[in-house]
């Protein structure tokens, strides 16, 4: 049986459980396949720490140039994180004509072009799947299944911190820290956590989306992001009292050759299946001309959720290399234009929730009036105006004038006209 030798960098979360989910199943794998996956070297600066796995002597060594330039290398697995040395070492085993398997959401929406470029010069591939949606097979799906596909709209939870913290805020009224320690216990949370709370990741992650979608490198510009942090439990109550859960929600949309790149804070309605996405999962809803809706569930971050989606992409990375296949078509749909035309945040429209911390809603809804906003509903008890579709910018305004208000998107999923 053909092997296929493989070269990781990093021995943290992701890393550990790469070797344990091959220790468990690489015979598996192996017998499906007809190649026979091998762990050659592992690289990491730490190597005393127990991860709770058994590597055989002089396979963990603390030199990942070492591990790239190994002869007997056949492709290398890059899970060290951040955008700085792991873009070196991506580079090094591309330029080696090395197939590079990345969980690296940062370094492709920061670096993506400069990688797939280099990829294609020298007739390798990226492969990137665990880098969206955790465990969730969505990038293959797209650059498979969906490929006779015109991207309408994707829609996602995409990460699995925020998802965890939203949940058992709604369910438990814990404060929001103490539910962010547990997240970083539990190998959810990126290092350091901003990047997940403010929204960053979940922006990395709809970059990488709409870069496949629409063929060519987003920026990380071209996205409005906002995240979680500060969110209170009065919201979460609010909402559910208005029939809404709170989701941290990314939205990429083409409307008349623009496409709309948001993520923030959303009310959902509890009917909407978004709304059933609860814990670490998460979800994206894909619309494509030809197939309509479509649906993706899974774990969004942790240990071996991960480590499944880093297993398929070695195993095809290893059977492209078998079978000389070069530049993978999740390279060439990343590189098939140089730049999209973007919708401005200002002009992004959507309903809003606005919570006033005076309560004087006749004000509010002057001011409201106008900037040109409608109101659906005002709840008196609780100070909350639903307000109708409006633009980004005339919010913006209002809010300026409305003082310490606080305002959150609702999406009802209704189709625009
Ligand atoms: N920190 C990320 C999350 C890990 O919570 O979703 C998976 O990308």
């Amino acid at each position: 049986m053909k092997e296929i030798k493989i070269g990781i960098l990093g021995f943290g979360t992701v890393g550990a459980g790469v070797v344990e989910g091959l220790q468990k199943n690489g015979a598996l794998v192996a017998g499906r396949t007809g190649i026979k996956p091998v762990v050659a070297k592992i690289a990491d600066l730490d190597t005393t720490t127990d991860r709770g796995i058994v590597v055989p002597e002089g396979v963990l060594i603390p030199d990942a140039m070492a591990v790239i330039s190994d002869e007997s290398i056949d492709l290398i697995v890059e899970l060290i994180g951040g955008t700085t040395i792991a873009r070196t070492f991506v580079l090094e085993a591309l330029k080696q004509g090395k197939p590079v398997i990345t969980a690296n959401k940062a370094l492709l929406a920061e670096h993506g072009v400069e990688l797939y470029k280099v990829a294609q010069e020298n007739r390798t591939g990226i492969y990137y799947e665990a880098a969206v949606g955790g465990g969730i097979p969505i990038l293959r799906s797209q650059r498979a299944g969906l490929i006779g596909n015109r991207i309408e709209s994707i829609y996602g939870i995409l990460n699995g911190t925020c998802n965890y913290i939203l949940t058992r805020m709604e369910r438990e009224g814990l404060p929001f820290d103490e539910i962010l320690a547990d997240a970083q216990k539990l190998g959810y949370a990126e290092t350091p956590p901003d990047l997940d709370i403010d929204g960053i990741d979940t922006a990395h992650k709809t970059v990488v989306l709409a870069s496949m979608a629409y063929g060519a490198p987003v920026p990380m510009s071209a996205v409005s992001a906002k995240g979680i942090r500060g969110l209170s439990g009065e919201e979460i109550a609010n909402a559910d009292a208005l029939g809404y859960r709170i989701k941290l929600l990314a939205i990429i949309e083409e409307n008349e050759g623009k496409i709309e790149l948001s993520v923030e804070p959303t009310l959902v309605p509890k009917n909407h299946m978004t709304a059933l996405v609860n814990d670490s999962f998460n979800a994206v809803f894909v619309k494509g001309d030809l197939v309509g809706d479509t649906m993706y569930y899974g774990r969004g971050a942790g240990r071996l959720p991960t480590a499944s989606a880093v297993i398929g992409d070695i195993m095809e990375a290893a059977a492209d290399k078998v079978h000389g296949v070069g530049t993978p078509v999740g390279i060439t749909m990343m590189l098939q234009k140089d730049e999209l035309e973007y919708c401005a945040a200002g002009d992004i429209e959507k309903r809003c929730y606005i919570r006033l911390a005076q309560g004087d809603l006749e004000a509010a809804a002057a001011i409201l009036e106008k900037h040109g906003i409608g109101m659906a509903s005002v709840e008196e008890t609780t100070s909350v105006i639903l307000t109708q579709r409006a633009k980004e910018s005339s919010f913006v305004a209002a809010m300026a004038e409305l003082g310490d208000a606080v305002r959150l998107r609702i999406e009802d999923f209704e189709e625009k006209g």
